[in-house]
């Protein structure tokens, strides 16, 4: 095989007709990583976010999570206009006022006893699939939903070897100590492949290095490191400076001490696990170039409600994502350049990327 393969031709970053067939025929076709359940943590409690091209709102009822189409069923409003918010009972739309109980259930409309073969079942909200999984909540918009096993378990399972390595760090018990949100110009495939390969670790991660030493010689480590990378020797924890970390998470294998370990799951979810913390990456692509990237940080309780300072723990993922981003960001507007058109190339340490460009490939039947 040649050392050299091409990359996708650069219209993939930038044509508006393929970001759509993206919204299609992946976003709203797989399992998306919409909100964490805690975001919806009370009956009543929503969260409205974008999945693929439609906005989907998540609440929680009585009877457990929710998730909706946002699209009044009268006449197409946006039934809400919130990113967050809490509602008693029902969403009332502030068009003419058609309201929705928590089941999506349509409960009142102006002058309902004049329209008595109004169903209230059938113009309720459009339900959407919703799974839970490691404390987020997780929606699908197909008609026949993916096996979430095979998908989204399967990456985990492919990238660990066994679902157990990541339950032995409690993921469902860890509470979110720090979010942050990015609002990166640059379309989400550069954000995955950026994340895919380490070719680039030694060039912007200086303190990423430092702290994880075989990641300088860039072979793809995030990708290849099945076993974890493991931490230099006079690092003390996945921290800015080295300096110690917080507690280990209790249940964690001895094995997995002092190790770091990173999960891509497709389309849009990265996971990286460390003793005392994970970090999860969500992206909601809005347009071909630009992505939301949503970066939580998940602590035990202890740390969380104990006040414990997370801000050396914090700050060396952050750099590496605002290292990350700004790499994506000065790639997106060379994308349009003529001398990309037929694109770059990959050398040998990032030949999986072109793995994922044939996924892409296929999923959009092209
Ligand atoms: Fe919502 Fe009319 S569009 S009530
Ligand atoms: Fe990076």
């Amino acid at each position: 095989m040649s050392s050299v393969i091409p990359t996708l031709p650069g219209r993939y970053y930038t044509d508006p007709d393929i970001f759509a067939a993206e919204q299609r025929g992946i976003f709203e076709a797989m399992w998306f990583c919409a909100v964490r359940s805690s975001d919806v943590g009370v009956p009543g409690a929503f969260r409205t976010v974008q999945v693929g091209n439609e906005s989907i709102l998540i609440t929680r009822s009585r009877g457990g999570v929710r998730a909706f189409y946002n699209v009044c069923r009268h006449r197409g409003a946006t039934l809400c206009a919130d990113e967050y918010g809490e509602v008693k009972r029902a969403f009332s739309c502030a068009y003419h006022a058609w309201s929705y109980d928590l089941e999506g259930k349509l409960i009142a409309a102006p002058n309902m006893s004049a329209m008595p073969d109004l169903d209230r079942v059938e113009y309720g909200l459009a339900k959407v699939h919703v799974r839970e999984w490691l404390g987020y909540v997780w929606v699908c918009l197909a008609d026949e939903p993916p096996s979430f096993d095979d998908t989204v378990l399967g990456a985990v399972t492919e990238r660990l070897g066994a679902l157990e390595l990541i339950d032995n760090y409690s993921p469902d018990a860890l509470e979110l100590g720090r979010r942050i949100v990015y609002d990166v110009k640059a379309n989400w495939k550069l954000i995955v492949e950026n994340f895919m390969e380490c070719y680039h670790c030694a060039t912007i991660h200086p303190e990423l290095v430092e702290v994880l030493p075989e990641f300088a010689d860039g072979y793809a480590a995030q990708y290849y490191v099945g076993h974890g990378a493991l931490f230099g020797e006079n690092i003390e924890g996945f921290t800015v400076d080295g300096s110690p970390g917080l507690d280990r998470i209790p249940s964690l294998a001895e094995d997995q001490d002092r190790r770091y370990f990173a999960i891509t799951i497709k389309p849009q979810v990265f996971i990286n696990l460390v003793p005392d913390h994970i970090i999860l990456h969500r992206m909601y692509p809005l347009a071909a170039d630009r992505t939301i990237v949503e970066c939580d940080w998940l602590y035990t309780a202890d740390v969380v409600t104990g006040g414990k300072n997370l801000d050396k723990s914090v700050e060396l993922f952050h750099r590496v994502n605002e290292q990350d981003f700004e790499a994506c960001e000065r790639c997106q507007p060379r994308m349009s350049s003529r001398l990309y058109a037929k694109g770059g190339v990959l050398v040998p340490s990032e030949h999986h990327i072109g793995a994922f460009h044939d996924w892409v490939i296929e999923k959009l039947g092209l």
